[in-house]
C-alpha cells in the first residue's frame, strides 16, 4: 500500500463539476484579477471567520507582509514571534525592515509560549505574530492582554488554521478574527487550498482593512494616486471562484481530519508515540497531524520504505537559519523549538484517507519504533 502525505486528486474528483462550472463562469466574464468573484469570496471568508472584512491577496506570505505594512512596522521595529514556524512568518517581518524577535514555544502545543513574551518587549516592539501552528490556535488570551498593556498590534498567522476555534472569556472565537488582523494562506496543501497561490487578510478594523486594500494595489486610491507605497498582491478571480466552491465543503473536510486524528490518537495510546495535544476549549482543524518521538529519524526512514508519506515541519528553527545568523542567536537559545525540530513528524491526515490507509500508517509508525 502507498499512502502519500497529501493527495488532492480524490478531493478534486468529488468537486470536479462544481469547480469547472465556477472556472467557466470566470472565463465568461474575462475578469481575472480582483473583481466581483474576489469580493464575494472576501465576504464569505470574513463571515466564516467571524470578521467584518476580508481582503484577498496573492499569498499567505503577502497577507502577513501587507498586515505588517498596514500597522506601520518599518525599519528597525521589532516584532515578536515563534522560531518554530514556516519561514514566511519571520521573512515577512524582515522584508518590511523589521527585526524578528523570537520567543520559544510551549512543548505541548508547539505554539508560542505567552509566558515568555513580556520579557522580550522593548521600546522598539511594535507587534506580536502568534502562529496557529498545525491547525490549533495559539494561547491568545494572555497574548492579547500583553498586547493591550504595551499598545502592540497582534497579527495572527492563521495560514494553517482557517476555521480553528478557541474559547476566550467564555465565547468561541475563530482563528483570524481574534487579534487585530488575521492572515490566511490558500496554498493548495492548506485545509482551504486554491489551485495556485492565494491569501487573505481578515480584520474587524475598517481602517486597517482599507489600508490593506490599498497596499495590495501599490497603495493607490483612487487608481494612479498613491498615498502609500504598497505591493502588487492581488487575488485572481479564478482562484476566488474555486475557493468559493471549496469553502462550502471546508467544515466537512476539517471534520474528517478530526476523525482521522482521533483514529491515530487511539492507535498510539499506550505507546511511546506522543500524539498532538489540543488544549482544553480549543478546536483544531488538523492541517497537520504531528507525532513526536525520540526515534523520529528511524520512524521516518521506515515510513518512507513502506510507502507512507511524512514530513518534518520544521527541521531547522528560524533562529538557526543561515540568513538569520546576523541576529546573533545560537543553538540552545530556544530549547523547546530545537527539541521539536528534532523529534516531530507529520503523518498523512487529508480528509479522503480510508480507515485501511490510516491503520496502515499507524502500523508502520509502530513498526518503525521497534
Ligand atoms: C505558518 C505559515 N505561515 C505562512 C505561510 C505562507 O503562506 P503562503 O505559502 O501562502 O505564502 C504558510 C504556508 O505555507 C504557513 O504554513
Amino acid at each position: 500500500m502507498r499512502v502519500p502525505l497529501l493527495d488532492l486528486k480524490p478531493q478534486f474528483a468529488k468537486i470536479r463539476d462544481e469547480v469547472k462550472q465556477a472556472i467557466d463562469r470566470v472565463l465568461e466574464t474575462q475578469i481575472f484579477v480582483l473583481g466581483p468573484e474576489v469580493q464575494k469570496l472576501e465576504q464569505e471568508v470574513a463571515e466564516y471567520s467571524g470578521a467584518k472584512f476580508g481582503v484577498g491577496c496573492a499569498s499567505g506570505t503577502d497577507s502577513i507582509l501587507l498586515s505588517l505594512m498596514a500597522v506601520g512596522v518599518s525599519l528597525g521595529d521589532e516584532v515578536i514571534t515563534t522560531p518554530y514556524t514556516f519561514f514566511s512568518t519571520a521573512g515577512s517581518i524582515s522584508r518590511v525592515g523589521g527585526i524578528p524577535v523570537f520567543v520559544d514555544i510551549d512543548p505541548e502545543t508547539y505554539n508560542i509560549d505567552p509566558s515568555l513574551i513580556e520579557s522580550r518587549i522593548t521600546p522598539k516592539t511594535k507587534a506580536i505574530i502568534p502562529v496557529h501552528l498545525f491547525g490549533q490556535c495559539a494561547d491568545m488570551g494572555p497574548i492579547l492582554e500583553i498586547a493591550d498593556k504595551y499598545g502592540l498590534h497582534v497579527i495572527e498567522d492563521a495560514a494553517q488554521s482557517i476555521g480553528s476555534k478557541m474559547k476566550l472569556d467564555g465565547q468561541w472565537m475563530t482563528a483570524g478574527a481574534i487579534g487585530h488582523l488575521g492572515c490566511f494562506s490558500f496554498f493548495p496543501s492548506k485545509n482551504l487550498g486554491a489551485y495556485g497561490d492565494g491569501g487573505m487578510v481578515v480584520t474587524n478594523d475598517e481602517g486597517l482593512a482599507e489600508k490593506v486594500r490599498m497596499l495590495r494595489v501599490h497603495g493607490s486610491k483612487p487608481k494612479y494616486h498613491h498615498s502609500l507605497i504598497g505591493a502588487n498582491s492581488r487575488l485572481d478571480a479564478i482562484q476566488a471562484a474555486v475557493l468559493q466552491v471549496k469553502l462550502k465543503h471546508l467544515d466537512d473536510w476539517s471534520d474528517a481530519r478530526r476523525r482521522h486524528a482521533r483514529f491515530y490518537d487511539e492507535a498510539f495510546a499506550d505507546t511511546p508515540i506522543k500524539v498532538p495535544k489540543v488544549r482544553e476549549e480549543n478546536y483544531s482543524i488538523y492541517n497537520q497531524y504531528v507525532i513526536r518521538t525520540g526515534h523520529r529519524d528511524r520512524v521516518m526512514r521506515h515510513l518512507k520504505e513502506r510507502g507512507v508519506g511524512c514530513e518534518i515541519y520544521y527541521p531547522v528553527p528560524l533562529h538557526l537559519q543561515r540568513c538569520y545568523a546576523f541576529l546573533g542567536y545560537k543553538t540552545g537559545d530556544f530549547p523547546e523549538s530545537e527539541a521539536a525540530a528534532n523529534e516531530t513528524l507529520a503523518l498523512p491526515i487529508y480528509p479522503e484517507l480510508s480507515e485501511e490507509q490510516l491503520s496502515y500508517v499507524a502500523e508502520c509508525v509502530l513498526e518503525g519504533l521497534k
